[in-house]
């Protein structure tokens, strides 16, 4: 609920409040199973779409989508109201929009295997370093030549490309073992297995999508149903994580900003952290630093605040810390650290409180209107104006075949990519061999010059001029910077094709900031 332009969250000894401006500063929303994370997070989505600030946020057990019902008064809202002195209390619907990767809950999202890159693909597929430095050299070459890897057939296309040439292309980009060649084959397969390949493909979702208001100037509430998804951490983690350095890609700097441009809550965030390589802890550092001043907001949601790696934890300056349970040494040693992370307040001992919260009650410390923390207060935290718990399926399909993006993502398509260009490329390689078996006594030399361009043949039967011509700048724009010129053409043509290619040349950046981890 918004008041005085800032937002209600609780009440302590005082009216706390979440100033907007400060929101791009980040949060944590933590505590043991059943607190009110959930529900916290839905207050807090609530005002944001209020203030006109379009939300992400994923649900992972289904228990959000009542974001789209008005509440129903109840005794527990009733004492709270109480509490907080509020009398002019309005149960409300959100303007939500589902997204679902597997397309049964919400509009289906995918990407393409370019956009996602291969750091956060070798994460997908478990590659060991050595590995991920191979799929780094197919993306180069398929960059290099313009090949589109828009799903997991066209990377294995790619792959076995590669693997029939290795030796060509160890020359020019590095070793292209074929052990590792078949571990990532074997990877890929066992992804397909997972259901992994579902992500894959197009129409791939644009960003631009989330950031919208409606009619009546409340931001949407994009929601990532991710009931079944979640059976699978690896894939869940990974896909929301491309979907922040999607965000972070997609947006222009804009420095201090009175209200965030969009925030992005990021539930059951301990498994982005789990195991994860130091690279990628890196990685993900930089993002939450970095998207700060593109306006958005980044709030993890977990158990434990020590489930998050400190250089992380450090960054988010609003904290709301829900009942920690603390019955082994392990768990009685992250109450006192999460305890310590509070600036103390001498009325109680924050170590002490943390155990002894009630559900739907939080120590909160936001920032103040400086950016300094407040001191931690024991705070009764609001009750949301949206229905709390689950939606029917009725009402779901209802939600989604309303929504204005209904029909733009339904349907997936399968254009020319890598596997189709490959496949003209081998096609071409097969009739210059046969070329070379009747011209045998005239072709004497030049055996790999010829096979060697066969791809370049192969794909110049294959492409059509458009896609030619543009591959020529995602390979400058990748290696020279040249992405202005790709974007006039693009401008001109304004064809699926292009743009397409256009979130490649973007994708060139993604693969920039999570470089490998070999630099
Ligand atoms: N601020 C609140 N106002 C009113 N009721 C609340 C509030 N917070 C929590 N509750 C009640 O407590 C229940 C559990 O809260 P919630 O689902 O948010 O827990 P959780 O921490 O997300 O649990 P889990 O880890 O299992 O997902 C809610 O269904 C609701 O009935
Ligand atoms: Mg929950």
């Amino acid at each position: 609920m918004i008041c005085d332009n800032k937002i209600f969250v609780g009440r302590g000894t005082d009216n706390v409040y979440l100033y907007p401006r400060m929101a791009n500063r980040h949060g944590l929303i933590a505590g043991a199973t059943g607190t009110g994370k959930t529900i916290t997070l839905e207050v807090l989505a609530e005002s944001f779409s209020q203030m006109g600030v379009p939300v992400f946020l994923a649900d992972v057990k289904g228990d959000i989508a009542g974001l789209c019902r008005p509440g129903q008064m109840n005794e527990n809202i009733r004492k709270r109201l109480d509490k907080f002195g509020i009398n002019d209390f309005e149960f409300s619907r959100f303007p939500v929009r589902f997204f679902d990767v597997y397309g049964e809950g919400g509009h289906p999202v995918r990407t393409t295997i370019s956009e996602m890159g291969p750091i956060l693909l070798s994460r997908l597929l478990g590659l060991t370093e050595v590995q991920e430095g191979v799929l780094s050299i197919i993306f180069r070459i398929a960059d290099d030549n313009g090949l589109l890897l828009i799903d997991l057939k066209d990377l294995r296309a790619m792959l076995n490309y590669v693997g029939e040439h290795a030796a060509e292309y160890t020359t020019s980009y590095g070793n292209v073992s074929k052990q590792s060649l078949g571990a990532i084959q074997r990877n890929l397969l066992q992804l397909e297995d997972e259901g992994g390949d579902i992500f894959f493909g197009e129409p791939a979702l644009d960003i631009n999508d989330w950031m919208r208001t409606d009619d009546s100037g409340k931001g949407y509430v994009n929601i990532l149903h991710c009931v079944k998804l979640f059976q699978h951490p690896m894939l869940y983690s990974t896909f929301l994580l491309w979907m922040l350095s999607e965000l972070f890609e997609s947006l222009p700097e804009l420095g201090d900003v009175e209200k965030p441009r969009m925030v992005f809550f990021f539930d059951e965030a301990h498994l982005l952290f789990k195991d994860a390589p130091k690279a990628l802890i890196t990685k993900v550092e930089q993002v939450v630093k970095l998207i700060r001043s593109k306006g958005v907001g980044v709030y993890f949601v977990t158990q434990n605040p020590s489930d998050i790696p400190n250089s992380v934890l450090a960054q988010l300056g609003n904290r709301i810390q829900h009942a920690l349970r603390a019955y082994t040494p392990a768990e009685q040693k992250a109450v006192r650290a999460a305890a310590q992370s509070f600036r103390q307040n001498p009325d109680f001992s924050t170590e002490d409180v943390i155990t002894d919260l009630a559900v739907g009650e939080a120590l909160v410390s936001l920032l103040d209107n400086d950016g300094v923390p407040t001191m931690v207060q024991r705070c009764k935290i609001m009750c949301p104006q949206s229905s709390m718990g689950a939606i029917n399926d009725d009402r779901r399909r209802a939600e989604i075949q309303a929504s204005d993006l209904y029909g733009k993502y339904e349907n997936a398509i399968d254009r020319q990519s890598a596997y189709e260009d490959i496949m003209a490329a081998k096609e071409q390689e097969q009739q210059d061999e046969q070329q070379q078996v009747e011209n045998k006594k005239t072709t004497s030399s030049g055996t790999g010059r010829q096979k060697k361009s066969a791809i370049e043949k192969g794909l110049n039967s294959g492409m059509s001029s458009v896609t030619r011509q543009v591959s020529g700048n995602i390979v400058r724009s990748l290696t020279g910077g040249k992405t202005k010129s790709a974007k006039s053409i693009a401008q001109q043509a304004g064809t699926s094709i292009l743009s397409t290619v256009l979130r490649e040349v973007g994708n060139g950046i993604i693969r920039n900031l999570f470089g490998t981890m070999s630099k």
